[in-house]
């Protein structure tokens, strides 16, 4: 059966669509869609059925990741039943998560930079940030990506 993932932020229109393009771009090259599902959510509902940040976005096509088709939305309790990590952009998101998530729901819930081979683990809110903000996000991203799919390769 098919792994799902849930990238979650504050806002779902800067570091969560980043974290399912970049993710989503990895798991295609790998020839692994079939096998992994990836979405994004935010813990609030501000931006809902918004598409992500102008700003995101444009970082993110300079380095090949389209996030135009991607519209925010608000994580909610079915979320932990349908998959199997959710993973949390920074401590308060993650305490947002734990705090939602029914006592039977199987999720596992973590800061995605758990995956990352850097010692950094939060991604930083880039909103009020400059353009070296959303760089940040990219690279860190893009580091956690490569250990979660090397992760969900050796769970099978
Ligand atoms: P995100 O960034 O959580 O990475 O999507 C934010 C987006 C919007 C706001 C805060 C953070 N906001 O305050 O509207």
């Amino acid at each position: 059966m098919a792994k799902r993932v849930l990238f979650v932020c504050l806002g779902n229109i800067c570091r969560s669509p980043t974290a399912h393009g970049v993710f989503l771009k990895r798991v295609a090259d790998a020839g692994l869609q079939e096998h992994i599902e990836v979405d994004s959510a935010g813990t609030a509902a501000w931006h809902t059925g918004h598409p992500p940040d102008a700003r995101s976005q444009a970082f993110a096509a300079q380095r090949g990741y389209d996030l135009s088709a991607l519209r925010a939305r608000q994580v909610c309790e079915q979320d932990f039943y349908t998959f199997n990590y959710i993973l949390a952009m920074d401590y308060a998101n993650l305490d947002a998560l734990a705090q939602m998530q029914p006592a039977d729901a199987p999720a596992t819930v973590a800061l995605l930079l758990s995956f990352a081979a850097s010692h950094v683990e939060e991604v930083p809110d880039p909103y009020y940030g400059g353009d070296e903000s959303f760089h940040c996000v990219l690279n860190l991203v893009e580091d956690a990506s490569e250990g979660l799919l090397q992760a969900l390769r050796e769970k099978g």
